[in-house]
């Protein structure tokens, strides 16, 4: 037997009348974005038959999830992600032609100090040494000068500042300003899978669902320039544990990254490393703002 649709769900008029409650919203999109959560919803409701334990279930975890939530750690975030529903709105939202967006996650910082193009991050931790570089281009490949990157990841113990006293609250992050051509680098080490915080609401859901709760190894990156389009992604190196399983379905095949040898000489001196040392290259291209709007 069909099920019923969301459209089929208007048929009932509790969803006619609560769909319609929105419709005098002074911003008209409030008015389309509310109906549309409440048709959807309610076709929710309707096609799983949902009971009023199971209903009071779900306002018990929200409850917990507001409980847990402070100004670090937000759980509703968390149970976006783990739904796919923030990767989802990258995929409706991203402009065409431009590198994938990614999730954005709970490390990020804004006030990562702004180092020198060709840092050194790495300061004396332990981790494989990893040269990254590349350019900021726009979609016909020409350089985008002096663009921001924004950078961060997980240290050599799986773990971001914010969960682990032992690191400065600035290792491993900082914000680079690309040279004319727009190239940028810097010296950082493999970063390792991650698993998402699990002593909340969304770990029991992601226990009772038998589910994956770890991430693959990333770089995150903030892509900025005046008249683009930001990007907000993340690179994955190939092979790492969990890039066919992550738990919030960041990984886009335009973004996994090989970790390469490489034998560039003057870059070993540069940073003093030994050779052949690991490299990742990759150029991230930008949408121009006036072009989506
Ligand atoms: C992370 O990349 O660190 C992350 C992303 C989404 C949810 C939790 C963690
Ligand atoms: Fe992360």
């Amino acid at each position: 037997m069909n099920q019923p649709t969301a459209s089929q769900a208007l048929d009932n008029p509790v969803t006619r009348d609560a769909m319609a409650s929105f419709s005098k919203a002074t911003d008209p999109r409030l008015a389309e974005v509310m109906g549309l959560l409440v048709k959807h919803l309610h076709a929710f409701v309707d096609e799983s038959k949902l009971s009023k334990a199971e209903w009071l279930k779900g306002l018990e975890i929200l409850t917990a999830a507001a409980q847990i939530t402070d100004h670090e750690r937000n759980e509703f975030s968390l149970f976006s992600d783990i739904m796919g529903i923030s990767s989802m709105v990258d995929v409706v939202s991203q402009p065409p032609g431009g590198t994938p967006s990614s999730v954005l996650g709970p490390f990020h910082n804004h006030d990562s100090l702004i180092k020198p193009n060709g840092s050194d991050l790495t300061d004396g931790q332990p981790g494989e040494r990893v040269w990254l570089h590349g350019r900021v281009l726009d979609v016909h490949h020409n350089p985008i000068p002096h663009a921001q990157i924004d950078f961060w990841q997980n240290a050599d113990n799986g773990l971001y500042p914010a969960q682990d006293s032992a690191q400065d609250p600035q290792n491993l992050r900082c914000k680079i300003q690309c040279d004319a051509q727009g190239g940028f680098e810097l010296l950082t080490i493999r970063p390792h899978p991650y698993t998402v915080p699990t002593d909340g609401p969304v770990g029991a859901l992601l226990a009772a669902s038998n589910r994956n709760i770890w991430r693959p190894a990333h770089f995150h990156i903030i892509v900025s320039a005046p008249g683009y389009v930001g990007l907000v992604t993340e690179l994955f190196p190939s092979g790492s544990a969990y890039i066919d399983n992550d738990t919030v379905f960041g990984v886009r095949p335009g973004l996994i990254v090989d970790v390469k040898d490489c034998h560039n000489e003057d870059v070993a001196k540069q940073f003093g490393l030994t050779l052949p040392f690991k490299e990742v290259a990759f150029d991230f291209s930008l949408v121009q703002q006036s072009s989506t709007t």
